[in-house]
């Protein structure tokens, strides 16, 4: 029998994760070894296995593809997260049915493509004896220890293009369009986004916001003479003396969303202009992967690959001044990388004349 590797995707989706499976499929057959993706993350590895075999002709065409042929959950048994920074227990008696099925299938090693919260439940894998690769996965890109992840590219991506069609809707009505975007805590999709897509004023979780300002910052476009303004709105933003908004408890975690409305009615009530709000929500996920999602999603399924054939178990694929390395999956759990309020690009931002409404 050929030696045998594990793939899953855990937690949300995002473009490019099928161009990581490609990769590790076909860095996998040039060892000779035979790929096993477990379906619908986690989840697969419980009895009876839910699993397929990988080979050329699975992964066939896939690259184009958003979403990922495996499936994914960020719920179920596994679940090692509740909530930002918190770490939950995975029972040893569910780790231990897992092990039954990657030994019964013969499988040396596990390669775990998912968040931040995924890297925790690989942790707990490892911790318990199952050789796991990580590979880090978030449209939000807001893990520490890597410099990006693949789907943050092409959630930029939508969030621009969706800028440049509200554009000329905001100059022909002379409104604010207010658009609320993904990015959990961070607020980086709304940052390179808006900066891509020409927003006026851009308010992410990192920067507490002032409704007067951002009021302000409006009556100030008209008075020089522009027709419409947009507002980009991260979904983690809040106001100064305000919370974030948040949906049901799913998952571990808190769903964030909705301040977009809030931030539309409260610039309507300052200004007297004509508001409306869009959120553009998991259309950030979908779609066919971005050329730079495809590239760095290929280049880390091979590295996976790479790292269980030299024994690197307990590591994560890792982004770091254009290479891709790895790091150890403990000291990349649980450490967000936020916007620093003070950095080069919201600096860059305030310097082209965006607001952040502080
Ligand atoms: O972490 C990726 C992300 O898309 C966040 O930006 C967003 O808050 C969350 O997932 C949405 O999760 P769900 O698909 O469970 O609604």
């Amino acid at each position: 029998m050929k030696p045998r590797i594990g793939v899953l995707t855990s937690g949300g989706d995002c473009p490019g994760l099928n161009a990581v499976l490609r990769g590790v499929v076909l860095a996998a057959e040039k060892l000779g070894w035979e790929v096993i993706g477990f379906r619908d993350g986690f989840e697969g590895l419980l009895p009876p296995g839910d699993h397929i075999v990988l080979d050329r002709k699975s992964i066939d065409g896939i690259m184009a593809l958003g979403g990922t042929i495996i499936g994914t959950t960020n719920r179920g048994h596994f679940i090692a997260k509740v909530g930002a920074g918190d770490r939950a227990v995975v029972p040893g008696e569910v780790i231990a049915r897992a092990r039954e099925i990657l030994n019964k299938l013969g499988i040396q090693s596990l390669i775990i493509i998912g968040g931040d919260g995924s890297m925790t439940t690989a942790l707990q894998l490892q911790e318990a004896g199952i050789n796991c690769i990580g590979v880090p996965k978030t449209i939000d890109n807001d893990l520490e220890a890597t410099a990006m992840t693949f789907g943050f590219d092409s959630a930029v991506d939508v969030v621009m293009d969706a800028l440049d069609r509200l554009h000329t809707t905001a100059t022909s009505h002379k409104r604010v369009m207010v658009v609320e975007v993904m990015g959990r805590h961070a607020g980086w999709i709304a940052l390179h986004g808006g900066i891509a897509g020409g927003a006026d004023i851009i308010l992410i979780p990192e920067i507490p916001f002032d409704y007067n300002k951002i009021a302000a910052a409006i009556k100030e476009r008209d008075a020089r003479g522009n027709l419409g303004s947009l507002v980009v709105v991260a979904e983690g933003a809040r106001s100064k003396d305000g919370q974030q908004v948040k949906r049901e408890m799913e998952g571990g975690e808190f769903r964030l969303g909705g301040i977009g409305e809030i931030v539309a009615q409260e610039i309507a009530k300052r200004t007297g202009k004509q508001t409306r709000c869009c959120i553009l929500g998991h259309l950030q996920r979908g779609g066919a992967p971005t050329t730079l999602d495809r590239i760095l999603g290929t280049r880390f399924g091979v590295k996976a690959v790479q790292l269980a054939n030299e024994g690197h178990f307990g590591s994560m694929v890792s982004y770091q001044n254009y290479q891709v390395r790895h790091v150890p999956i403990a000291d990349a759990v649980n450490r967000l990388r936020l916007v620093p309020p003070n950095g080069e690009m919201v600096q860059t931002a305030r310097d082209v004349e965006i607001s952040f409404g502080d």
